[in-house]
């Protein structure tokens, strides 16, 4: 088999909101304690790794990883209009120190779904002066960037863009999403551009934004391909036209939709079902990947989330081997790759979905905490110390 490149990125990924636990002044917090909340269940503590994140990074860097995708929280660092947390930012610095201290590269994201209450209510996206206030909060996060490579600045902006739509995206399964708001679309691609602008005056910082791939595919019935069209282009492929000039772009990837002349269909009852009841596709990675590079007219691609919830972790390794094949085979047509990060590190916050949906690579008891890493974690930092599958 032939080897990944001797400086490619190996990790896993999470987000502040997802993990972190107490993000009460963040918008989805609200959300979660709304009296007709379609959230499941609320975050609460989630995994604690607010203080927790040294053994998180620990147990990554022990299995063999070289990188740790992570965001920084908005709501905490900006808690009220134009007041910086200091504190806030030194304890975000730590994790990068941190990150670093266990041989960890450091990809962080500025934005993962969350805003602060504030921007909420002063209009979200919708907002007119939302880019400006984006690419304030940059210049915010900047003092602790130095020195750190790859950031992402804003997590999926097409999922965005969809839960901003106004329909009920109690799971963002990918049949059926709601329809874009293509104003905050609009909003949110000039709140990265802001943003990489601010980025660009640190040395040798690489900046790029994080696009939820989803591999459509037409029935091949009539009129399906131009309702393929007409579906997926608002949903995916005008962001990675986006991308084109970024120093890179996230690829996200999980499972696949059938798009019919009448528009989505549901995963057919025969296809594998995953916990979060979407299609057991690992190839979703090797297409997200080759659409990203010809889409964005070759930018370097960082795999920046891909994985399965499953409580059967043998079938995370069989995804996560099937994917990555995938992925050295468009490597090996030409695509440039950085790295892969995996999501996820932890059982997390699945959104509306709550806590059962499990991503994690390594589990975790949510009354005291204990971490316990799962196979799955193992046999992917074997893979990320040799370089190679097996
Ligand atoms: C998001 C993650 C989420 C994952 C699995 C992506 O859409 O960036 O926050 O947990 O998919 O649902």
């Amino acid at each position: 088999m032939p080897s990944f490149p001797r400086d490619f990125l190996w990790g896993a990924s999470t987000a502040a909101h997802q993990v972190e636990g107490n993000n009460v002044n963040s918008n989805w917090w609200v959300k979660e304690h709304a009296a007709q909340t379609h959230v499941v269940e609320p975050s609460g503590d989630a995994m604690d790794s607010y203080h927790r994140y040294r053994e998180d990074m620990k147990l990554l860097a022990d299995a063999g990883l070289n990188s740790y995708r992570f965001s920084v929280e908005w709501a905490r660092i900006e808690p009220e209009r134009g007041f910086v947390s200091r504190a806030e930012l030194d304890h975000y610095k730590r994790m990068i120190d941190t990150a670093r201290e266990f041989g960890l590269e450091p990809v962080v994201t500025l934005m993962h779904f969350t805003v602060p209450r504030w921007m909420q209510d002063s209009g979200f996206w919708r907002a007119a002066d939302a880019p400006d206030l984006f690419a304030r909060y940059t210049e915010m996060v900047l003092p602790i960037l130095d020195g750190v490579r790859y950031v992402c600045t804003i997590n999926e902006p097409n999922i965005a863009a969809m839960l901003a739509g106004g329909e009920d995206a109690a799971n963002l399964v990918a049949y059926g999403l709601p329809n874009p708001d293509l104003g905050v679309a609009d909003a949110l691609l000039e709140s990265h551009r802001r943003s990489r602008e601010v980025l660009s005056s640190v040395n040798g910082l690489k900046s790029g934004w994080t696009v939820a791939t989803q591999a459509f595919h037409s029935t091949g019935e009539p009129g399906a391909d131009e309702k393929l069209y007409e579906y997926g282009y608002p949903r995916d492929d005008w962001y990675l036209e986006q991308s084109a000039g970024n120093d890179f772009v996230g690829v996200q990837a999980y499972t696949r939709t059938f798009i019919g002349p009448e528009g989505p269909r549901p995963r057919a009852s025969d296809a594998e079902k995953t916990l979060t009841g979407w299609e057991y596709f690992p190839a979703a990675l090797e297409l997200g990947v080759r659409s990203a590079w010809e889409l964005s007219g070759n930018v370097p691609i960082m795999v920046t989330e891909n994985g399965i919830a499953t409580a059967d972790d043998s079938r995370r390794v069989d995804y996560t081997d099937a994917a990555l094949r995938g992925l050295q085979s468009a490597m090996a047509d030409g695509v440039e790759v950085l790295g892969y990060q995996h999501w996820s590190a932890l059982d997390n916050f699945e959104w509306a979905s709550g806590f059962a949906p499990t991503f994690g690579l390594i589990s975790v008891d949510r009354e005291t905490f204990e971490r316990t890493p799962k196979p799955s974690l193992a046999w992917l930092g074997e893979i990320a110390r040799r370089g190679s599958l097996n």
